[in-house]
């Protein structure tokens, strides 16, 4: 029995030194010291001996439990030691490794020069009005001075539609539309796109965008849109700025002007942007004519207003040096994501 016992600690310790998955251990246990494993059963067999062997095999087995216990238990955190060193090699990160860009999305560049100008504009107590592409002949012309048979309608090609609808061809549609809505002290600014039946090129697109102005108020004159216009021009462009007017004709205003600054690229000597000219025009803007204060429901003797219609794809064309204004409508990421 001492031999046997000699042979099964031999096997038993030469079968554990090889393993390395706790699994295996925990059938390793069972297969020795289990309820029917072999130590347990060497233990069990002990009854067939004398009465004086039975006490020194009995210590002599326990031995081997015990031996064979802490071997499984030393075996047992060996292999999580080595399985854990295992993972966290398996996990290591090189800290060094260049990142994975991610790619981040940005604003479109009219919108980028649009949210700079309504926010010049609100912190001169203007609201934002938003009003419908699709328009009627009433509000985009007729509420405008421009009756059925104005020579003036020859100046826009407009994409008309079935019942007496239309592209808005200007922002200035939001005039009598607001004037409906609010009583005065009215300053709202208006931006949205615009529709006319133009041939596409570098300069022109059948959809564009503009910015509609309007103010009215009992007094206000000229001085207040130059004030207001100056302001505006020297928060875009720079303080030292000049904004210049020039006598225009707009059906809606009386009398009405086109407004030039000082080219910002060469501070009015004459550049490439500017075509030699110093100036750069920037809208049309006038006082509100009396015909359409009356279409708007406002009392013109009472009230007086001026008006102005800023082009956003020009402003921004010029801001970023883009030399074709189709780059705007193309939506090419490749030019689009060169912006914030
Ligand atoms: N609606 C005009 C256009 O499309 C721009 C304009 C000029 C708007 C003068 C105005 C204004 O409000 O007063 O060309």
């Amino acid at each position: 029995m001492k031999e046997q016992l000699a042979a099964l600690r031999e096997t038993a310790l030469a079968e554990l030194q090889g393993m390395n998955d706790p699994k295996q251990l925990e059938d390793f246990r069972v297969r020795y010291m289990g309820k029917k494993g072999s130590v347990t059963a060497l233990l069990r067999g002990m009854g067939a001996l004398s009465a004086e062997e039975r006490p020194v095999m009995g210590q002599m087995v326990n031995q081997l439990r015990q031996e064979l216990e802490e071997a499984v238990a030393a075996k047992s955190q060996a292999i999580q030691e080595a399985l854990q060193k295992e993972k966290l090699a398996a996990e290591t990160l090189d800290v060094t490794m260049p990142g994975k860009k991610e790619a981040k999305g940005g604003l479109h560049p009219l919108n980028v020069v649009l949210e700079d100008i309504i926010d010049i504009f609100q912190s001169m107590g203007f609201d934002i009005v938003d009003g419908p592409e699709v328009e009627t002949d009433y509000y985009n012309f007729q509420a405008l001075n421009v009756p059925e048979d104005h020579p003036a309608r020859d100046m826009q090609d407009t994409f008309y539609m079935a019942d007496g609808l239309l592209l808005r061809t200007q922002t200035s549609a939001a005039q009598a539309r607001t004037m409906e809505e609010r009583k005065p002290p009215i300053r709202i600014l208006c931006p949205g796109r615009v529709y006319r039946a133009d041939e596409v090129d570098a300069t022109h697109s059948p959809v564009f965008h503009q910015i509609e102005g309007l103010v009215i108020d009992k007094g206000i004159t000229m001085c207040d849109l130059k004030g207001v216009l100056e302001q505006f021009a020297q928060e875009i462009y720079g303080e030292e700025t000049k904004v210049r007017f020039r006598p225009s004709f707009f059906p809606f205003t009386e009398p009405s002007v086109e407004v030039d600054v000082t080219c910002s690229e060469c501070g009015g000597k004459g550049c490439r942007v500017c075509k030699g000219a110093g100036w750069i025009e920037i809208l049309g803007a006038g006082m509100v004519h009396p015909n359409v204060l009356r279409a708007g429901g406002i009392d013109p003797e009472v009230y007086t207003g001026f008006a102005f219609g800023i082009g956003l794809d020009r402003l921004t064309t010029t801001r970023y040096k883009i030399s074709d204004i189709r780059l705007l409508f193309e939506n090419d990421v490749r030019f689009l994501e060169q912006f914030d």
